[in-house]
């Protein structure tokens, strides 16, 4: 049977929080199935086992590589795992979609996309996380900005104002060490959205942030928290387009959790992310004539978190694997988004410009 009609059969390596979304998302989908899942945290598996019924579990997900037909693998362990683990999928040839930021740092980037050159297999979808494009109120504005509307992009700003980062297991995402820094770990996603907005690549990076309020007492296995929790990062584009993202990560008092707006020659288009609403303002028609539209969800997305962008990175994942077409989000977008996301934590240590050309050698 060919790809085309088969069911996709999936394996998931890491059944956390996210692990799970994914999980719930799939069994959404017609033609395709979840067949095994692996993760090293007992209580992670047995939330996975209840949701699939007939799953077959595995503590090492090498094991469960080896013993398991599979077609496409999801990869949603921590951070710093990344690496090592989309090392070894890749030597098996299957479709893979490796949770953001692709990895920690720039340098494991490039090693993976070296990997995935050096295991390269014609046909195979390698696929970062980076859904929130598919947001249905960023994906209207993409639209909107592709279009015209907007005339030449000149500003791009994103507010993410939102609630302080979740427990994970073994408390991993409360060092930077693991995360890669809250402007990789968080804002690889704004920064991938800013790219697509800017369309063009990023060259210095300025930005100022700290950990002034969140997790300052938590201290595990002797060792303080060190995320920073707000920031102001400032992005300058090869084609002149300036981009700013703010963020708070204490501001539960936010009616939407995430705010887009792109000023372009001709107009001021805008997504309210948690409202999912778009403001459409035509230069031409001044402050009366700003048009407010409800961006409906396409039909059939599954509700919770990350406003259905899952559900929908997962449909066009499966449709590149089924036509044989390429990735939307590669593990180059990956990388991009995260050396945006080391810049600025550079640029805040050293209170200087940071040229990208300085991360990405
Ligand atoms: N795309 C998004 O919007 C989004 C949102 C949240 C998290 N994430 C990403 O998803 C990944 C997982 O985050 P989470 O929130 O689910 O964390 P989590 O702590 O809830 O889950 C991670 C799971 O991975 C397991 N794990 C660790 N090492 C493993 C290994 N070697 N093999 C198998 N399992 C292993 C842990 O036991 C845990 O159950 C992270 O990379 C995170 O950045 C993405």
């Amino acid at each position: 049977m060919s790809i085309v009609s088969k069911e996709l059969r999936y394996g998931i390596i890491g059944s956390g929080m996210m692990g799970r979304e994914h999980i719930r998302n799939l069994l959404a989908i017609d033609n395709c199935e979840v067949v095994a899942i692996s993760d090293t945290h007992v209580p992670s598996r047995a939330k996975a086992v209840e949701l699939i019924n007939g799953v077959t579990q595995f503590s090492d997900y090498r094991e469960m590589l080896s013993a398991q037909e599979l077609d496409v693998i999801v990869i949603a362990t921590p951070n710093h795992t990344h690496l090592n683990v989309l090392n070894d999928v890749l030597e098996t040839g299957l479709h893979v979609l490796v949770e953001k930021p692709l990895c920690t740092t720039v340098k494991d980037c490039q090693l993976a996309i070296e990997r995935e050159k050096q295991t390269h297999r014609d046909g195979r979808v390698v696929w970062v996380g980076l859904e929130y494009r598919y947001m249905a109120p960023t994906a209207r504005l993409l639209n909107e900005v592709g279009s015209g509307t907007c005339g030449n992009v000149q500003m791009v700003a994103i507010r993410e104002h939102r609630f302080p980062f979740l427990e994970k297991i073994d408390n991993w995402n409360r060092f930077n060490s693991n995360t890669g820094g809250t402007l990789v770990e968080k804002c690889c996603h704004f920064f991938d959205v800013m790219g697509l907005f800017a369309q063009s690549q990023a060259v210095s990076v300025y930005a100022s942030g700290n950990q002034d309020v969140n997790h300052l007492d938590e201290i595990y296995d002797g060792k303080r928290s060190d995320i920073l929790d707000n920031a102001f990062v400032i992005v300058e584009y090869q084609n002149g387009v300036r981009g700013m993202l703010d963020l708070s990560m204490f501001a539960e008092g936010s009616k939407n959790e995430q705010e887009i707006s792109v000023v372009g020659s001709s107009a001021k288009l805008e997504a309210l992310i948690t409202e999912s609403k778009v403001r459409v303002g035509l230069r031409a028609n001044g402050a009366a004539g700003v048009e407010e539209f409800f961006v409906e969800q396409p039909l059939g997305v599954v509700a919770g978190f990350h406003a259905g962008a899952s559900y929908l990175e997962h449909l066009a994942m499966q449709c590149a694997i089924r036509n044989g077409t390429k990735s939307d989000v590669t593990l180059l977008d990956g990388l991009n988004s995260v050396a945006i996301g080391q810049a600025a934590h550079l640029s805040i240590a050293q209170r200087r410009v940071v040229q990208i050309s300085e991360v990405i050698s």
